[in-house]
């Protein structure tokens, strides 16, 4: 008998703007596997339900993106990565066992391992600036990698404080008037606040800092941040979200179809090409170039004529 077609979802409130189904939807042609991933716009308090209901719905597995992440985790079992950043953004099938990961952490190391080789070695001091859901998963990320030291500055301190209790002493707590003093000892400084994205204040950060320090941004809206803008004119190896974005769709595919997906250059270039569209769309239309506001000045001007 033929194997049933394999479904996959992300669920998410809202969920229209994630690229996660274009991107399991590419691999999915590419390795040839008979299966669909499907947006599921779920709002909070029906999370619980879809969630013990995965499999009854057809659903091999899922991918959880925001509000949903820390829910997620209550309702799986968790591997040391989800438990450790206390969110879940990957569910899968172990046994008859609904278990979960955070896939965040190995795709922000995967992503510095492809585009910035060797940004480990040796590293002994790291910047983070932000103390929320993003850092917690990139701290770790670092703790992992034996960091020994991880300057995280954020606005509200007590959230900064809060990091050092979770993940110990290699946790240091800094001040934003701290960042360029701090860089000069540094070989990473990752942001993982919204500053610099599409709507949100700019990162105004002083880049005075040695050669060999990398730079990362989880900010993919806009694609090319001012602040990897700076990094590169100053010569600095850079990390962009995209980038952390794709690496981290590896894992769940893994998990459910059995096959380590490779991210591309075509990959890539047709995520871009779709942030791009989204900008278009969000453009708003100049009134003159609206269609039936179009149509009614051609009507108007069309009596004009008649009369003059
Ligand atoms: P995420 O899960 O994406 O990390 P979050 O948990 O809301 O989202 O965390 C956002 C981070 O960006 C926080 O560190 C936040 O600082 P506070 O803890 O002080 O709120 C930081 N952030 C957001 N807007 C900011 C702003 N305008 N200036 C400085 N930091 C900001």
């Amino acid at each position: 008998m033929k194997d049933a077609r394999k479904a996959v979802c992300v669920i998410g409130w809202p969920i229209a703007h994630s690229r996660s189904p274009l991107i399991h939807n590419y691999w999915i042609k590419q390795y040839g596997i008979d299966a669909e991933y499907r947006r599921e716009a779920v709002p909070p308090k029906q999370f619980e339900d879809f969630v013990q209901n995965l499999r009854a719905l057809d659903y091999i597995g899922a991918n959880v993106t925001v509000p949903h992440k820390e829910a997620a985790l209550a309702l799986s079992v968790p591997d040391d990565r989800a438990r450790a950043v206390g969110a879940a953004n990957t569910l899968w099938y172990h046994e008859g066992t609904l278990r979960s990961t955070n896939s965040d952490v190995e795709g922000f190391l995967a992503n510095l391992d492809a585009t910035t080789p060797g940004w480990d070695r040796g590293l002994e001091s790291a910047i983070v600036l932000g103390a929320g859901g993003a850092a917690r998963g990139v701290v770790y990320a670092l703790v992992t990698r034996e960091v020994q030291r991880i300057y995280v500055i954020n606005r509200t301190a007590e959230r900064a404080e809060a990091l050092k209790t979770k993940f110990g002493t290699r946790v240091r707590v800094a001040g934003w008037d701290e960042t360029t003093g701090l860089m000069g000892g540094a070989g990473l400084l990752v942001n993982t606040t919204p500053l610099g994205m599409e709507g949100h204040p700019p990162l105004d950060i002083n880049l005075r800092c040695p050669a060999s320090l990398v730079v990362a941004d989880i900010v993919y809206d806009p694609l090319d941040t001012r602040l990897l803008q700076v990094a590169r004119e100053r010569g600095l190896r850079t990390a962009d979200g995209l980038g952390m974005l794709l690496h981290q769709a590896v894992r769940g595919f893994e998990l459910w179809f059995g096959v380590r997906p490779e991210v591309t250059p075509e990959l890539r270039a047709l995520v871009e090409a779709d942030l791009g569209k989204t900008a278009e769309v969000v453009q708003p239309i100049a009134p003159e170039d609206h269609p039936a506001i179009k149509k009614a000045m051609a009507r108007r001007s069309k009596r004009n004529k008649k009369q003059g």
